[in-house]
């Protein structure tokens, strides 16, 4: 049983005026902008995942966020229709096609992130056969990591040893892809193995108080729920921002295909503990156990990625808090624009003051370029409520 703690202070969400389209339309000229002048340093080379001194260097197809900048090219030829923005994106949804032929640093959870925003997304604008068989490779890949014992796609490491034996909150936003796969092949093993993850999230991931672990383990021998252990938050009884912003994410988007009710309501949990510690200016600390008197780094991008799920929950049966989350999503998109981009700064990014990993000094007070792509996706989601999500 999930605890729910209800808005603590919903007058500091329903007061935040409405974050227009025009506003989004304006921030939107900036995010294609900044992609447009990117575009001859990252076409066959990706940015890294975070920025050094807000600066993004080249990588090949190899990490498990090469997806978000292909996504981010596609976001900004829905949104200008620069053919520009097209070839390069499908140029690198030729590279995704590479890499799961051939297997290149696949055998982790993350087909999801890889595979929904370049070639779903890909596929969704130009129907191209090629994205969709590259994709739905990728869910192949994906649900190879799924453990009868325990029920869960096991996120990291080779499968079968005790030490790698474990489910991570993230992975909800790795789900689209199957459930996107039995939509596209009408075989339901993929949509199968995406909604038992999903229980065994709700059943172990989420706390009593509606936080989230980040990892969990099981006993490998008998399935059995074993322990939450943090990787990337400050410890192991505290909540990390973006993992709970993935709960709130990838919680959403599985209502949307299962349509279980048990999603949405657990889902509310998660997105009202968030909300609940969000400092002043609407963006969390990188850990919610952080307070203003903390003196710790914000992460925007769990703010980007929330943002998104709230748009996608805000359209599901929430009652009384319809009103709360859609003043958030304002809230927190009118703090992002007014004061987390790059545009007083020299940067190849788009958002900064994300925090990609601070117990291993990785990413600290950067451009995230995830945290990019989901700025962008909720812009687009206000500026067309009705454009088709490739999650
Ligand atoms: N999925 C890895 C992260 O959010 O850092």
């Amino acid at each position: 049983m999930v605890n729910e703690e209800g808005i603590k202070n919903p007058e500091r969400f329903l007061k935040a005026p409405l974050f227009s389209k025009d506003e989004a339309v304006k921030a939107m000229d900036y995010v294609a902008e900044k992609t447009r002048e990117n575009i001859n340093d990252f076409t066959d080379k990706f940015p890294s995942s975070a920025s050094s001194g807000l600066m993004y260097g080249k990588i090949d197809n190899n990490d498990w966020t090469n997806g978000f900048f292909t996504g981010l090219l596609w976001l900004c030829y829905e949104y200008t229709g620069e053919i520009k923005f097209k070839k390069t994106a499908e140029l690198q949804c030729e590279s995704f096609k590479n890499r799961i032929e051939n297997k290149i640093l696949v055998d982790h959870h993350d087909m999801g992130f890889l595979y929904s925003p370049s070639c779903v997304a890909g596929y969704n604008i130009t129907n191209s056969p090629d994205m969709k068989n590259s994709a739905v490779s990728a869910a192949n890949q994906l649900i190879t990591r799924f453990r009868e014992k325990g029920e869960f796609i096991q996120a990291w490491g080779e499968l079968g040893p005790q030490e790698t034996n474990r489910m991570i909150i993230d992975c909800m936003n790795n789900l689209p892809l199957l459930f996107w796969a039995s939509d596209v092949t009408g075989d339901k093993k993929y949509s199968a193995v995406a909604k038992k993850h999903a229980i065994t999230t709700l059943k172990n991931i989420v706390r009593k108080d509606a936080s989230t672990h980040h990892t969990f383990y099981f006993d490998v021998e008998t399935g059995k729920p074993l322990k939450g252990v943090t990787s990337q938050g400050y410890s192991d009884d505290s909540a990390w921002a973006r993992g709970q912003a993935w709960g709130i994410s990838g919680f959403s988007i599985a209502y949307r295909y299962t349509k279980i009710a048990e999603f949405t309501d657990v889902c509310c949990k998660i997105a009202n503990f968030f909300l609940n510690r969000l400092p002043g200016d609407y963006i969390p600390y990188w850990d919610l156990i952080f307070d203003e008197t903390s003196n710790q780094e914000r992460d925007s991008s769990a703010a980007a990625i929330a943002v998104c799920g709230l748009i996608e929950l805000s359209g599901q049966n929430v009652g009384k808090y319809k009103p709360v989350y859609d003043g958030a999503i304002s809230a927190v998109l009118r703090s992002l624009t007014d004061n987390y981009t790059t545009k007083n700064e020299k940067s190849n990014g788009i958002l900064q003051h994300g925090v990609y990993n601070k117990p291993e000094k990785i990413g600290v007070d950067e451009c995230m370029i995830w945290g990019d792509y989901y700025y962008a996706e909720a812009l687009m989601h206000i500026i067309n409520p009705k454009r088709k999500s490739c999650w």
